[in-house]
């Protein structure tokens, strides 16, 4: 015989090997309020329907409130041999309540009992990361109106190599528009996954005269979902989850390669906090950008949580099978990871500090003006790709002998092309170039405070 509450068709106990091969309770304990919310609900459904009674309902649903008091107090017993959560719950809830708890399991399935309470968790969990990923950035929006009064210069690069000169504000709001588009993923997956599973049964649904759209408001759901088979078989809520947080930390993973770039002894641009670095064991002068590095790290496990979930997926016949099992922890580790994160740059990026000469004068080389060269030269009427191959000679021309564009003279300027004989050296500063870009969303000072403005309103919206 077997002492399982699935035991009955069994002659032999449980291998023990297979008992904790099979076993999920050591992680999805962590659905534990989710797993008593949705029996709550369940059974209070049942005695409104009739199936089971008011008496019978409160007395499960007084047990199982027993059983989360003492579940956030960490004074239940969670035991291996009853594999999971719900099995847990359960068997707990019989010892103390007697056989009336198993009236609770009617009309219900681990499988849609599994669905709901992951849904739940994953529901919270996203519109929890899109709350903290618009906390963090409203630090960068904060940043980006510190440095723009300033009209603070940076260096821009494409290939890691000078580009044209931006401001630092609009680089800041770069990234303020990344995270907005981060927290709207999190916020369209919350509203996808707003349907409630419970009552799809094993698979087929149930005989009994239950009402879904009770137990799915009762549980704050939208409404229930629809296909009983998608609803036990599908995960494809976890797997949006996942792509957000996925993207989430690819962005975090490129501002950190940035920092750990930019703090640097030879860019110079930033110093970070001295209470989000940390020193070496040998060398006496390090300070170490471990935060940004580990971010880096961390969006490789994080993406890798993604592609377990899809794989664990891709190869299950409908509707639920045991590999579904596989799709808590990487939704977990996700969530812990993309959490701290968050919450750790919401804390160093106010408290770094920037060096804004460093970033001019790494500006000004690179001959980061030279496009700008270029369209003075267009804009006399001559096509730009002429333009383009005029002012790269001059550049080859400055390279070769060490010298900056607005050093020439208007000799040298006037031999290259007569019309760039009146072009001045005012023209070709950094800050020129900067002034200049006043198109929509480019990096003039003006339009980037015309977008700060925006970015502002939408932070405030909701
Ligand atoms: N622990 C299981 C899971 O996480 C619960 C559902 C089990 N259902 C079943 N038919 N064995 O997926």
């Amino acid at each position: 015989t077997n002492s399982k509450l699935w035991g009955g068709r069994f002659s032999e106990a449980t291998d023990k090997l297979v008992e904790e091969f099979n076993a999920s309770v050591s992680f999805d304990q962590r659905l534990a309020a989710y797993d008593i919310r949705g029996s709550i609900a369940h059974a209070g459904m049942l005695a409104a329907q009739g199936i089971i009674t008011v008496d019978e309902a409160e007395a499960i649903q007084q047990g199982l409130e027993g059983i989360l008091e003492d579940v956030l107090a960490g004074n239940f017993e969670w035991r291996v041999d009853r594999e999971d959560v719900h099995m847990n719950v359960e068997a707990v809830l019989r010892e103390r309540i007697g056989s009336v708890a198993g009236k609770l399991h009617t009309a219900r399935s681990r499988n849609d009992q599994v669905a709901t309470d992951f849904r739940l968790f994953v529901f919270d969990a996203a519109l929890e990361l899109a709350s903290s990923l618009r906390e963090l950035r409203g630090v960068f929006i904060a940043q980006a109106e510190q440095y723009l009064d300033a009209e603070v210069i940076l260096p821009g690069y494409t290939h890691l190599q000078v580009a044209q000169p931006i401001l630092l504000s609009h680089w800041f709001l770069a990234y303020a528009e990344m995270l907005e588009r981060d927290e709207s993923r999190f916020r369209d997956a919350a509203e996808r996954m707003d349907e409630c599973p419970l009552g799809a049964g094993a698979l087929a649904g149930t005989p009994w005269p239950i009402d879904r759209f009770q137990t799915a408001r009762a549980l704050g759901f939208s409404r229930p979902t629809r296909n009983s088979l998608d609803s036990v078989g599908s995960r494809d809520f976890a797997l949006e989850f996942l792509s957000a947080c996925s993207i989430a930390m690819a962005h975090l993973s490129r501002l950190s390669e940035e920092l750990v770039l930019y703090s640097t002894f030879e860019f110079g641009f930033l110093t970070l906090p001295d209470a989000f670095t940390t020193g070496s064991s040998i060398m006496p002068q390090k300070k170490n950008p471990d935060v940004s590095e580990l971010t880096r790290g961390k969006a490789g496990r994080v993406f890798g949580d993604l592609v377990a979930l899809l794989t664990v997926v891709k190869g299950t016949p409908l509707a639920y099978n045991k590999d579904l099992q596989e799709d808590k922890e990487p939704v977990f580790d996700a969530y812990d990871t993309l959490r701290v994160v968050l919450r750790l740059h919401t804390e160093m990026m106010p408290r770094a500090t920037w060096n804004a000469d460093r970033m001019l004068a790494a500006a000004q080389r690179g001959y980061s003006t030279a496009t700008d060269l270029a369209d003075l030269l267009a804009r006399s009427g001559v096509p730009f790709r002429e333009a383009h191959e005029v002012v790269g000679t001059l550049v080859g021309k400055c390279v070769r002998e060490g010298r900056q564009l607005w050093d020439l003279t208007s000799e040298e300027l006037a031999g290259a092309h007569p019309n760039l004989a009146n072009v001045t050296p005012d023209q070709l500063t950094v800050q020129a170039s900067v002034a200049s870009r006043t198109v929509y969303g480019g990096t003039a000072p003006s339009a980037v405070r015309e977008l700060l403005g925006r970015a502002k309103r939408r932070l405030e919206l909701l």
